[in-house]
């Protein structure tokens, strides 16, 4: 691999011995992977950022570290929302470990935006490099934005973050972006929520395992692409995937997909992971919310009560720029939390069963949670919580 004489120079310690350690874990997840060499990068996004995913030994590692972040860099959702830690009941001693998580994050430059879309904030562009962790936000970057980011585990990011560049293998490079499998979503003309992108990629997800997905006869919106990538990240490993006349480099290989395996998935697929199962709390943003899914959800809560908890997720940014929707929103007794999920907070461990409008969520929460989980479109979440 090539080796630029600067980064030989971190290699040899001139820069300390952190910045030494992270360009080690670069120069080896390169040769590992065969990149040729390392690019710059222009935001770096840092998984294991919960206290429930790291743990002691990870806390312990963050707090040997000496350096700070040299490009943009965000962190992945965290165990409790910092501010409302105590309201959403996270027990003291949790609460603590987690703020020294974040201590030892904001001591290394990293921004304590934490958030799996740190798109709604940093605004990645076309062809821009990235070092990013979080699945759903990989996908999101690679598919949606046309930005080129492999899914990077914690340390990978976090070194990324610290040197500013990555190694340039996989996704970074135009010949791993092409289609490898073709999915026709066969949809009717009834609605299809973003439940049902999700529902969508959660099959999908499955049936493509790591290839890259080719879809064709549907037409997303940004909520619907962030919702069918995020499912497929998690029930397979998509990273990337293009649709026809929608995602920015789909164009490219409209034509090239002739002879491609082919499978169809067609609404009574979809609706088959739908049940009507009693749940006891509802949570919706997962990926966390967009401006526009609160203010949906603003609306339906209206005027209305919830009876059974019911929690938003979103990034800290999206609250204070929609104040309003929020104090609306938070009228019907529903909480907005940011910083954290239903996925990565202790919190909803309490739970026997959670609906929620995400096929991300469908597949995490029954392991993560120990919970049973439903889905169901943001109106029957609604219509659940309330009646
Ligand atoms: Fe984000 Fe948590 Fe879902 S990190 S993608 S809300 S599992």
């Amino acid at each position: 691999m090539e080796i630029e004489p600067e980064d030989e120079r971190i290699l040899a310690g001139e820069f300390g011995e952190t910045r030494q350690k992270m360009m080690e874990i670069l120069v080896a997840l390169g040769k590992v992977f065969g990149a040729e060499r390392l690019v710059q990068i222009t935001s770096a996004q840092v998984s294991g950022a919960s206290y429930k995913t790291i743990g002691p030994y990870g806390l312990e590692w963050l707090g040997q570290l000496d350096a700070r972040a040299v490009v943009p860099a965000v962190l992945n959702p965290i165990g409790m929302p910092r501010g409302r830690w105590q309201e959403m009941g996270v027990d003291y001693d949790f609460a603590k470990k987690q703020n020294a998580v974040i201590a030892a994050y904001e001591r290394l430059g990293i921004r304590l935006d934490c958030t799996c879309t740190p798109y709604y904030q940093t605004s990645p562009k076309f062809g821009d490099h990235l070092a990013w962790s979080e699945s759903s936000a990989v996908s999101y970057a690679n598919s949606v934005i046309g930005a080129r980011t492999n899914r990077e585990g914690g340390p990978g990011a976090l070194a990324a973050a610290i040197i500013g560049k990555t190694p340039c293998y996989g996704l970074h490079l135009s010949a791993h972006r092409k289609p490898q499998v073709v999915i026709d979503a066969v949809t009717d003309d009834r609605v299809f929520s973003i439940a049902h992108y999700g529902a969508l990629g959660y099959l999908a997800g499955k049936l493509v395992g790591n290839r890259i997905p080719y879809f064709r006869n549907i037409r997303p919106d940004a909520d619907g692409l962030k919702a069918l990538g995020a499912a497929m990240a998690a029930t397979g490993a998509v990273a990337l995937y293009h649709v026809e006349g929608i995602t920015p480099e789909a164009c490219r290989f409209k034509f090239n997909v002739t002879g491609l395996e082919t499978n169809v998935i067609d609404r009574g697929d979809i609706e088959q992971i739908f049940s009507r199962i009693p749940v006891d709390a509802v949570a919706v943003g997962c990926p966390h919310c967009s401006p526009g899914e609160l203010k949906t959800a603003a609306l339906l809560l209206s005027g209305k009560k919830v009876h059974i908890p019911f929690y938003l997720f979103t990034a800290q940014a999206v609250i204070e720029a929609n104040k309003n929707t929020v104090e609306l929103i938070e009228k019907s007794g529903a909480r907005v939390y940011a910083d954290t999920c239903m996925v990565v907070s202790p919190v909803m461990e309490r739970y026997k069963a959670i609906m929620v409008n995400s096929g991300k969520a469908f597949a995490y929460v029954p392991g993560m949670c120990g919970a049973v989980a439903r889905i169901g479109t943001i109106e029957e979440c609604v219509a659940v919580a309330t009646s």
